[in-house]
């Protein structure tokens, strides 16, 4: 699984081109991409990152960080996905980025999705579907999605038992239990709910290019 991921972010380092500001997304298949961009760094203006999690990484490997009111609209973004339909459409968020990733997302002219191959799938939602939500609209938002999906929210924790709190100082809702016949519809009901910040469903802005890990890498 992790070779996989390895081969993906490295195939991904093939769209970076001599003096890009890079979008970089979040995750253990993004931390591969992060450091062959490393490799390379002498050749691009920075990055402009999704988490604190990525820009920890990105200085560590002594490329600069950016601020995307500075940079304005970007070339590229790469970023992971926890699950990826035929139509280059995504459910994101299982490392609770999900909002910076969207913002990243479609700030970007391409984006390159970059994932291990048990990341298909069909049907989008047997992979819980996060949204993040600000804290106190965390009851009325899972009533309501419940309401709207018949999912089961559940609020997400971290191993301490505490909820787990965004780079935004925001709490996670994850839904159990759908299977998302329209993505697009609903990604735009969910972000109409009172409190929701954004959902991490990538439908109305998916995927251009998704890369699939392995020997030969998979483009589609
Ligand atoms: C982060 O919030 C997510 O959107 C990640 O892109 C997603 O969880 C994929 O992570 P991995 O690359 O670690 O599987």
């Amino acid at each position: 699984m992790s070779e996989s991921k390895r081969l993906a972010g490295e195939k991904a380092i093939e769209y970076v081109e001599d003096g890009m500001i890079v979008g970089v997304g979040t995750g253990s298949t993004v931390a591969f991409f992060i450091d062959a961009l490393a490799r390379i760094k002498d050749r691009i203006k920075g990055a402009v990152s999704s988490s604190d999690q990525s820009t920890a990484r990105l200085r560590q490997h002594g490329i600069e960080v950016l601020d995307l009111n500075a940079t304005g609209p970007l070339s590229l973004y790469v970023d992971g996905a926890d699950e990826c339909d035929p139509h280059k459409r995504l459910i994101k968020g299982g490392g609770a980025a999900l909002t910076r990733e969207k913002i990243i997302a479609e700030a970007s002219q391409k984006f390159v999705c970059i994932v291990d191959p048990s990341k298909r799938v069909d049907v989008l939602g047997k992979f819980p579907l996060p949204v993040e939500v600000i804290p106190m609209a965390r009851s009325l938002v899972a009533r309501e999605i419940q309401a709207m999906t018949r999912g089961q929210p559940v609020w997400r924790q971290s191993a301490d038992g505490a909820g787990v709190v965004t780079d935004n100082g925001n709490v996670i809702l994850d839904i159990h239990g759908l299977a998302i016949v329209d993505p697009v519809g609903l990604e735009q009901a969910i972000n109409q709910i009172p409190g929701v910040v954004s959902v991490g469903l990538f439908a109305r802005r998916p995927a251009d290019v998704v890369i699939v890990g392995g020997e030969p890498p998979i483009v589609l």
